[in-house]
Parts: structure tokens; sequence; C-alpha cells
């Protein structure tokens, strides 16, 4: 196993095995396989497919060495990633939970944990003093997402650890936007992170995945414990692809996010377009807090359309994006908050939360970034 030494250009390449310890394949194969013969009666290293599989342990350590954990944990999807750190709760307990949440996150949050005997108070998180208002007796843990989806609030990661620690509160990071190469939030002091790593790590919109990691062992012996028992793992298939798709994230996200930075500098001035979020412009307004605990932008953004009728002449000009609820891929994609992303939240709460209906959200891919913006332009006339 590659030692954490290497930096992280070399991690994501090489990851925790790179060649395949049995045959010294170049990568570690697709173990198709449900169960392992035990010799002479004794399990070995792999006794049955759910407990582990190798092509699934290569994601898993690639996650931990990435960002800094003890234990990495490979899922179906970022929404088990997500259920099942929040399966760290009792009943009897209560969470915090960010309001600028991705809308899946807030389903989950608002309409199951609650049904499992969780209570819920969401906030603004960007506001130290209203989550220290929220904290009750009852409350175990934070559930945060910075920069949040879609508006891009920024919250104070250190400013979240202190609280958790004088009130002995767990604190997960949903860290989807950032991966760990522009952001790691366990060398900050947040407990658990978590990936919807069907975006910038798998980054070929092709696979379902979810991650997790911790720096905790005992954290990490109860998470182990809870995907053993509820099964919903990452398929010898897809953790292949995601494994393949890591090698790439650094050239994928680097080229990405220049071509963000040119597209929201594009958009801010275009008559059309009433405001633009991203965390790379001169005059985004959390900008010093994110980038002390961030060191990029990411290449996602979002814009507000100054006419609600422009949403439909944009997703109807368009060519190069596709128009779909999901980011991070080599390709850009261009949602439309309000419809498709956050359609599970409902519409009063949108409002609330700043998400409109002339909200869209584009996910840059590495194209080249003059052919999306003729594209995008033409869009916007
Ligand atoms: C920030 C964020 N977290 C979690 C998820 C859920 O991940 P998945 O779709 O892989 O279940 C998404 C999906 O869009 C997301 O954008």
């Amino acid at each position: 196993m590659f030692q954490p030494k290497y930096r992280p250009a070399t991690l994501l390449v090489h990851q925790g095995k790179d060649r395949d310890p049995a045959t010294g394949a170049s990568t570690v194969p697709i173990y198709q396989a449900s169960t392992y013969h035990h010799e002479d009666g004794v399990s070995g290293q792999y006794d049955y497919a759910r407990s582990g599989n190798p092509s699934r342990e290569q994601v898993e350590e690639a996650i931990a060495l990435l960002e800094g954990g003890v234990r990495g944990f490979a899922y179906a999807s970022g929404m088990t990633a997500i259920g099942s750190s929040l399966a760290l709760l009792n009943s009897g307990d209560h969470l915090i939970a960010s309001r600028d949440l991705y809308g899946g996150s807030w389903r989950f949050i608002t309409g199951v944990l609650p049904q499992q005997g969780v209570t819920i108070t969401l906030v603004d998180a960007t506001d130290v003093n209203a989550v220290k208002a929220a904290i009750t007796p009852q409350t175990k843990a934070l559930f945060l997402e910075t920069p949040s989806n879609p508006l891009f609030q920024i919250t104070d990661l250190r400013a979240m650890v202190e609280i958790a620690k004088d009130n002995d509160l767990l604190t997960m990071l949903d860290n989807t936007f950032m991966t760990p190469l522009m952001q790691r939030p366990l060398d900050l002091g947040i407990d658990v992170t978590i990936h919807s790593a069907t975006k910038f790590l798998g980054g070929h919109s092709d696979i379902l995945a979810g991650l997790v990691t911790t720096a905790d062992s005992g954290l990490a012996k109860r998470l182990k414990y809870f995907q053993n028992a509820f099964g919903a793992v990452l398929s010898p298939f897809d953790s292949f692809l995601l494994s393949r798709g890591i090698k790439t994230l650094k050239v994928r996200l680097e080229t990405a996010q220049t071509g963000a930075q040119k597209l929201a500098e594009r958009l801010q001035d275009h008559p059309a377009v009433g405001r633009v979020w991203f965390p790379g412009l001169a005059d985004f307004q959390s900008r010093e807090l994110h980038f002390s605990q961030a060191s990029g932008a990411g290449a996602v953004l979002s814009f507000e359309l100054k006419e609600e009728s422009q949403v439909k002449s944009l997703l109807n000009s368009v060519k190069l994006p596709i128009i779909a609820p999901s980011l991070g891929g080599v390709e850009t994609i261009i949602t439309h908050c309000w419809s498709m992303s956050h359609a599970a939240i409902p519409a009063q709460d949108k409002l609330q939360q700043g998400i409109s209906k002339r909200l869209m959200r584009i996910s840059v891919g590495i194209e080249d970034v003059e052919d999306l913006w003729e594209d995008l332009e033409e869009g916007l006339s």
C-alpha cells in the first residue's frame, strides 16, 4: 500500500494499489465474484462480496488516502453514502443540517430521518450563532455542505468543528463539489467526509457511486458494520470505472475549473444575466472564507436569468451541454435547479432559500471553453 506521503496527483493515479497483487496486471481487475472459496473451511482475506471485494477495496483505499482517513467505504450511490453516514444517529437524537442542501439530501434528512425518530433543525450554516442557537441536549451531529448547492453559501468549517468539539457533536460534510483535491475536511477536524462519486470523482457521467471516509477508527468500525449489515455496496464493475475516473481527476478538474472561471466572468457581464455565483469571482461574497479552507473554486457555477421566459429559450437553444440534474462529468451539464436537482424541495422552501425558477446551474466540462461560450451566448441572445 502506498503511504500518504505522496502528493495528491500521485495518489490519484496510483491509489492504494497500482497493479493487481495477484497477477501484476496494470489495473486492479473487476473481481466479478459474489463469494470466495474457504480453503480447508477457513475464511481467507475475503469471504463474501458484501463484506469485501478487491475492486471495491481499491476505491475505498483511494478515498481514505486522498482525504487522510483511516478507512474508506464505497456505496451504490451518493445518497447511500449520505444515508449510511446518518445511520450513525439513533432514534431520539437531534440533527442540525444546513438549509441549502442538494435536494436529495434535503429529502432524506427531512423525509426519512424523522420517521426513524431523529429530529431535525435546518439552519443557515453560514451563521455561526444560528448553529449554536439550534443546539439542544439531544443534538448529536451537524450535517454540512460547502460550497452549498446551488447557492454557493460557504460554511466556516473551522468554526463548525469548534462548536462540535464544545458540544460533543459529530460533524459530517458532503465534499462532492470540491473533491479531496480542493478541500480536505478531515484535516480541519471534520469527522466524516461524504462524496457523490457519481460526480467529479467518477467524472464521466457513467456510474452512480458514493464514498465516505473518516479519520476516527471508532467511527470507521461503526460505518463498516452498517455497510455490511445494510449491503448497498458499490459493484465491482462500477468500482473499476470509479478507480479509472479517479486517476484523471486532477487534469479534468483543473481544465474544467479554468473554463468555469471564464464562463462565470463572461456571464457576469452578460445583459440577460442578473447574478452569478462562483467562488472564483473577484466579488464573490465569501471568497476569503472559501479560499481559507479550499484550494480552488471548482467547476460548478450558478446564475440567475433576468426573465423566466429566458429559461426555456436557453434550454431550447444550447447544443453542447446536456440538460440534466447532475454535475462533474467531462461534458458540460446545465441544470434548471427548480425542476431538476432541487425538484424534491417544495416550492415555498425553495423560494425561502433563494432558489428561483430563473436559477440555472452549469457544471463545466472539459470541452473548448470558446465553443461553450458561443453556444451559451446564442442561447442567451
Ligand atoms: C452535492 C451532492 N450530494 C449528494 C448527491 C447524491 O448523489 P447520488 O446522485 O450519487 O446518489 C448529489 C447528486 O446530485 C449531489 O449533488
